[in-house]
């Protein structure tokens, strides 16, 4: 039986439970993060935390924990439930309060965090590289809310179920424009003609941390980098493409919409990034 932090409490997973006045519950207003565990160690908590503490101001929630507060917290949960490789969840919502959609009346936030082991990610889908698809769920890139990590993840898990269908592991969303935007759980990058390029913020994304890291890493690695609108029909001209997130690292995009990215198979560029971005993050004290 794992253990969760509830409200300043751990409580037993059985015991974790929140009213059904929460405003996160109730309307999906609430954020998230997940953030990967190694050797028992939360990686770059203290960029989760900013974004998700950024985020939590923006919606103007009040009393809110510290980073500190928070990054306490993880700690113990992780080690309440023996976590050494595996995930961190922190979530926060606008609190209780009388039931109604208007915010006005509901706090202090709900605080929730949780931990547990093993990653869904296996050495063989780095090998092999990952398909994606074209999701029919775009996204506006006019509403600052995609640029949260919000509970509204309705069409993320909705753009999740097509790519399934279609036998793929990921699925990509292009903005109303007609650009490319993001995976439903991660961000995109391409190589074309030996430069990395990737949706610049505005193209409405989700501002990933891994993402952040990788264009740093490319930067020093001497790689061109360009953030900037990318249509979709570049993956087919690519010579190589890759998705980013907390969990997963790297991994290599090898098809979309069953057509090949570069010759189909994972990429040298990506090879090096994900060696380095290894160095960086994964290698730390033992
Ligand atoms: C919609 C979306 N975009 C991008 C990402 C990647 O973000 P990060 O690198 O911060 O995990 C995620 C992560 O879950 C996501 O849900």
């Amino acid at each position: 039986m794992g253990w969760v932090f509830l409200n300043g409490k751990m409580v037993r997973e059985d015991e974790a439970a929140v009213t059904a006045f929460d405003h996160g519950f109730l309307y999906g207003d609430g954020l998230f993060e997940t953030v990967a565990v190694h050797r028992a160690r939360p990686l770059l908590l203290r960029e989760h935390l900013e974004r998700l503490l950024a985020g939590a101001a923006w919606l103007s929630y009040q009393h809110l924990p510290t980073q500190d507060q928070l990054a306490a917290a993880a700690g113990k949960v992780i080690a309440a439930n023996s976590v050494t490789e595996g995930a961190l969840r922190l979530l926060l919502t606008r609190g209780a309060g009388p039931g109604t959609w208007d915010p006005e009346g509901y706090g202090p936030p709900t605080i929730i965090i949780t931990a547990a082991s093993g990653t869904p990610y296996r050495e063989e889908d780095y090998h092999r590289g990952w398909r994606a698809v074209i999701s029919s769920f775009r996204q506006d890139e006019g509403s600052p809310l995609c640029h949260l990590k919000s509970l509204n993840f309705l069409h993320h898990v909705l753009a999740r179920r097509e790519a399934r269908a279609r036998g793929a592991e990921e699925a990509l969303h292009l903005n109303l424009r007609g650009e490319l935007a993001e995976g439903s759980i991660s961000n995109v990058f391409v190589v074309r003609r030996g430069e990395l390029v990737t949706p610049d913020v505005a193209s409405g994304l989700l501002p990933g941390i891994t993402r952040a890291v990788v264009l740093d890493l490319a930067r020093k690695l001497g790689l061109s980098v360009q953030e900037r609108p990318v249509q979709p029909q570049e993956l087919q001209g690519a010579e190589e493409a890759f998705l980013t997130s907390s969990l997963m690292g790297l991994m290599p995009l090898v098809a979309v919409d069953d057509r090949p990215v570069g010759a189909g198979v994972p990429g040298p560029v990506t090879a090096r990034l994900r060696a380095a971005y290894a160095d960086l993050v994964l290698a730390g004290p033992a």
